[in-house]
């Protein structure tokens, strides 16, 4: 039998240390919200391939969908031949935008390209170059969104030096003793300081901070952005990652902000497991790019388009928007009661949108001091009960569940057990 033990040793021999593994194991088989290893243990997924399983381990939707475009053909690159999955696609994203006017969408890859070619596309239509994200923020690891990524270690220290022109602002948490004004007060030294607003192409915002913690921007700062891109002609892009797709209990979690961005970046759970990625934009924003300046070899690969196409009718029929939001009403639910109970450690700053839900692991009950430490700890006594669960966060405290819409009410509690257990003093 092959063991993780023997795999791991293969690894540390044959992989960079630079691709960092959270689990000790090796995936041998997966359905829906379980994954058995190679030696036969099963776990409950609570981390869905980092937010990219919505709707679960092989969906038998999507996978009889890429199944039947399997038998059909797998690649033409649409710059050469292009096919009718890919213009579908586009369509029923352009429908589902999350602003008004017409919308045309390109289709890529991964997120760092979504992200990338947002700004690309905010540069040709504004003839401007500088790009403003926020401190936490998680956009790629690619040469530009590694610039715009607001987090130093692991993801910048070392490949320097950063792509120019890129600003950062600090995310409104108000734990973390960061208010909204604070936030755009920070823009207008910003502005003063570095560059002038008319240099501005974009704001890049996630809607709700993936890597950076499951914050969610406050509505009142959403609108704030909105109104200054307005004033100045900057373009705002949210960056929709790992924030969309149901996780929030709408299709983008924009939605909860009451504005409109003017492009989206998205990928992961679009896929349900297969690499596709796509600029869902304002047509006059969209259009201002010469032919050839976007794609790529395998962007809007037809076995990602026809995944894509079955994931976005499986949250459909499944009432995928609804059932995050039950699920996260129960994850909150139980985990108050653990931040209740003298005989756990302690947790707090339970939150997020949707089942977009995270919560902090603390120094102590009450207060905001956070434990990177312990959520490390409370991860791998997690997976020795048979959970696969993710850690996050600036200081590395936030434990975010991710598990698929799909789950089961039993699988959910059985995994939520494991954690209770797992928080165990
Ligand atoms: C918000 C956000 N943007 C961009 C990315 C980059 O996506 P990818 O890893 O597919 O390049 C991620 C990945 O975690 C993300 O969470």
């Amino acid at each position: 039998m092959m063991t993780n033990d023997a795999l791991l040793q293969r690894r540390v021999e044959a992989v960079p240390a630079g691709v960092a593994t959270a689990m000790p194991i090796f995936a041998d088989r997966a359905e829906n919200s379980e994954l058995w290893d190679v030696e036969g243990r099963r776990y409950i997924d609570f981390a869905g391939g980092i937010a990219v399983l919505n709707t679960g381990h092989r969906h038998p939707k999507v996978i009889s969908a890429v199944e039947a475009q399997l038998q059909r053909f797998t690649h033409t690159a649409f710059q050469v031949v292009a096919y009718q999955p890919y213009v579908e696609l586009a369509e029923r994203l352009n429908a589902l935008a999350p602003f008004s006017g017409p919308a045309r969408t390109l289709l890529l890859t991964t997120g760092a390209e979504a992200t990338e070619n947002a700004v690309k596309i905010a540069r040709a239509a504004t003839g401007r170059s500088a790009v403003i994200t926020f401190t936490g923020g998680f956009h790629g690891r690619t040469m530009l969104t590694m610039a715009m990524t607001g987090k130093v270690l692991p993801y910048k220290r070392s490949f320097g030096p950063m792509a120019a022109e890129v600003y950062h602002l600090p995310f409104p948490i108000a734990h973390y003793g960061v208010s909204v004004e604070d936030s755009l007060r920070a823009l207008n030294f910003l502005f003063a300081a570095d560059v002038a607003p008319a240099r501005v192409a974009a704001i890049a915002i996630e809607p709700v901070q993936g890597e950076g913690g499951f914050h969610m921007a406050p509505p009142e700062s959403m609108q704030a952005l909105r109104r200054i891109c307005d004033e100045h002609g900057i373009l705002l892009i949210a960056d929709e990652v790992q924030s969309g797709f149901a996780r929030t209990g709408k299709m983008y979690g924009v939605e909860h902000s009451g504005i409109e961005p003017d492009l989206v970046a998205i990928a992961k759970s679009l896929g349900g497991g297969f690499p596709i990625a796509a600029v869902t934009g304002k047509a006059a924003i969209m259009d201002q790019v010469d032919p050839g300046g976007l794609g790529g070899t395998y962007g809007g690969s037809p076995i990602g388009c026809a995944a894509a196409l079955a994931v976005l009718d499986v949250i459909e029929e499944e009432k995928l928007l609804e059932r995050a939001n039950t699920i996260g009403e129960g994850l909150k639910t139980r985990l108050n009661s653990f931040a209740a109970s003298n005989s756990l450690r302690p947790i707090g700053h339970i939150r997020g949108p949707g089942a977009m839900v995270a919560f902090d692991m603390l120094k102590e009950r009450g207060s905001d001091a956070p434990d990177g430490a312990a959520a490390k700890a409370l991860t791998i006594r997690a997976r020795e009960l048979g959970l696969i669960l993710l850690s996050c966060g600036i200081h590395g405290e936030t434990i975010r569940l991710l598990m698929p819409l799909t789950a089961s009410d039993a699988i959910i509690d059985e995994g939520m057990d494991m954690i209770e257990k797992a928080l165990a003093r």
